[in-house]
């Protein structure tokens, strides 16, 4: 696989590559390689993913990667709230094409129960995640590597434009209400995802393009652009783009 085309800004780092499967082989090469120091350091290692199309390659190429994932926690960026054996379920995503190949144990896997009132959802995984990283009231967790992806509408976990919970730094999770023909979902909050220790984006798509060249270049309005949270604000972000994604930023 040849190397992407690196590019430093300001702020967004991202790299460029030929086509999606590239873009998500490269993606998860950064996973595998958080995950390796976390369990060389600490011997223990906390991920998180995102749902969508996008990231099935990169679930597809980790799965065929060398992690002890019994010593991996596996966590969800967010969800929608459907039963997890219905099609949209983002852990039905990842369950099949990650989760069962790999065999990852049951007890590593913390999914955001989707199939329960939203509100109760959110609640029980924050409980969840307070547990496994030991949380005292007030502290939020440091995850070793966390997933993110953009929609076209520049949303980026379940963080949708108009949100204003864009700018939540004390929270871990919480649930957001259907609008249209959304269906309600629960979503890590934005003091969560940039404490992680490492945060990959994988984007891909000509619909893209633009969106990204915005959430890039565009004065900063977090609320309307979500995927600024993490373009703009965090130095340990790497963006994983295909060549038509990234078409306008060059
Ligand atoms: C979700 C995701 C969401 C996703 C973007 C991009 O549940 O839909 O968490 O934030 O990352 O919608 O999705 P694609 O990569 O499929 O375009």
């Amino acid at each position: 696989m040849g190397r992407g085309i690196m590019s430093v800004t300001t702020a967004p780092q991202w790299s460029a590559w030929p086509d999606a499967s590239a873009a998500a082989a490269a993606c998860a090469e950064c996973a595998v390689s958080a995950v390796s120091r976390a369990l060389a350091g600490k011997g223990d290692a906390t991920v998180a993913f995102s749902g969508g199309s996008t990231p099935l390659k990169m679930f597809a190429s980790l799965a065929e990667a060398h992690v002890d994932w019994t010593r991996v926690q596996v966590f969800f960026v967010d969800e929608r709230c459907v039963p997890p054996d219905h099609p949209d379920s983002n852990y039905g995503s990842v369950r099949k094409h990650l989760l069962d190949p790999c065999r990852i144990p049951v007890r590593n896997v913390h999914r955001m129960q989707g199939e329960l009132p939203p509100d109760q959802a959110a609640r029980l995984y924050e409980g969840d995640v307070r547990e496994v990283f030991g949380l005292s009231s007030g502290d939020l967790p440091y995850f070793d590597f966390i997933h993110l992806g953009m929609g076209a509408d520049c949303h980026t976990a379940s963080l949708f434009p108009g949100d204003v919970r864009v700018h939540d730094q004390e929270g871990i999770a919480a649930a957001v209400p259907a609008a249209g023909d959304r269906t309600a979902r629960i979503t890590l909050l934005p003091g969560v995802l940039l404490r992680a220790r490492n945060i990959a984006v994988l984007v891909a798509g000509a619909d893209k393009a633009e969106p990204l060249h915005r959430v890039f270049h565009a004065p900063v309005d977090m609320v309307q652009m979500p995927a600024q949270l993490v373009a703009r604000s965090s130095r340990k972000t790497n963006w994983f783009l295909d060549e038509p994604a990234a078409s306008k930023l060059k």
